[in-house]
């Protein structure tokens, strides 16, 4: 029998959040299988799982809880880029030399730890991303969603299934305006640095019957070499999917590709232990639509025309939960039910630090085929 108790975040009554939970009583180094049990049943119901107080969690425990989710996945979950320096993700991210499934992201200069030397952590500003962007005067009260995404490789690799997450040092305390800037006037209040997390369940219940089966029907097909073809493109301002300026990386000038690794996934995945639909599209690298019968919409304007109108209601503000980020904090999300964001500006000298891990699953979702509409 496990110890292990879990408690439902809640939230007030005009807030459309129902996901989060806190984990009590957890012993993330040693955790039997009764006590894995329920944190996988926690994982699956509450999409978004946070461990208090969880400071000295090694990184070799974090790996190994990561993996337990799929032991037969073993590989880092966004793959080894080909030609890395002209991926999106390559800046972001440093490896922890004992354990290089854990990744050290952050901001500021780091003098040691865990074997890393001298290393100088950035975190990611929407002004290198966006199409437009808050003016230098505003940026350390106003900020915006940096980018939506699932975190996958979206070629070859299997998305992962479950994203770890250690704040090992928060600064403290400011709060900024986190703004939309898409002409709505929505815009949210939250704790620097923040992530921000959607369900992707949310996401599809509160389409319109004709949208719901339009995403139950219908496969998004990404990019080949994805964060190299939209290296040059630039975000919309809610930092859901890129605005079409013709600035994608031109086929023949990616790495050679290979057509079979090139994905076509449903646009629902289906939670693997309540049934439910998420809608789960990685909307930046996106390329084209397979429709049901057989159509496939390869206008890259109006593909992200169509994911945007289905995904932007998801991301209204009484839909996001943003994390209070404390020291100790570890958080584990359902990186297949919901969609995150990096968000915030920091001053140079605000130091922060974070390990992550996911690992590409050892088989991609399940989409909702087998589920009777
Ligand atoms: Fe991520």
């Amino acid at each position: 029998m496990s110890q292990i108790t879990v408690e439902p975040l809640t939230f007030p009554e005009t807030s459309g959040v129902n996901f989060g939970a806190i984990i009590h009583n957890a012993d993330v180094e040693h955790l039997t299988d009764a006590d894995f049990d329920v944190i996988r049943d926690a994982l699956f119901n509450h999409q978004v799982i946070v461990f208090k107080n969880q400071s000295g969690t090694s990184p070799k425990a974090q790996f190994e809880l990561t993996r337990r989710f799929d032991p037969a996945g073993t590989s880092y979950g966004h793959g080894k880029t080909i030609d890395a320096k002209r991926s999106i993700l390559h800046p972001d991210l440093k490896t922890i030399p004992h354990q290089p499934q854990v990744q050290v992201i952050g901001n500021g200069f780091v003098p040691e730890y865990e074997g890393l030397k001298n290393a100088q952590l950035k975190h990611p500003h929407h002004k290198t991303f966006h199409v437009t962007t808050i003016p230098d005067e505003e940026d350390l009260d106003f900020t915006r969603f940096y980018r939506w995404h699932i975190d996958a490789a979206l070629y070859g690799l299997a998305p992962p299934i479950v994203t770890t997450l250690l704040a090992v040092k928060v600064p403290d305390g400011r709060r900024q305006i986190c703004r939309y800037d898409d002409g709505t006037g929505d815009e949210l209040d939250v704790p620097l640095g923040t992530t921000a997390f959607v369900s992707g369940y949310s996401m599809y219940d509160i389409l319109s019957e004709a949208d719901k089966e339009f995403a139950r029907t219908t496969k998004v097909e990404y990019a080949p070499h994805p964060y190299i073809w939209i290296s040059k493109a630039k975000s919309r301002p809610t930092g859901l999917g890129m605005v079409s300026q013709g600035f994608e990386v031109p086929l023949n000038d990616l790495p050679p590709i290979e057509e079979d690794k090139i994905q076509v996934l449903p646009l629902c995945w289906r939670n693997p232990v309540t049934g439910k639909l998420a809608l789960q599209v990685h909307p930046s690298p996106a390329r084209k639509l397979h429709l049901a019968d057989g159509t496939i919409i390869d206008d890259l304007e109006k593909v992200r025309e169509i994911i945007y109108r289905l995904q932007r209601p998801g991301i209204a503000p009484k839909m996001v939960y943003a994390h209070d980020w404390e020291e100790g904090d570890f958080v584990l999300f359902h990186n297949r039910g919901l969609l995150h964001s990096v968000v915030g500006a920091f001053a140079e000298d605000e130091v922060r630090l974070f390990r992550q891990c996911n690992i590409a699953a050892s088989h991609f979702p399940e989409g909702p085929e087998s589920i009777a509409v």
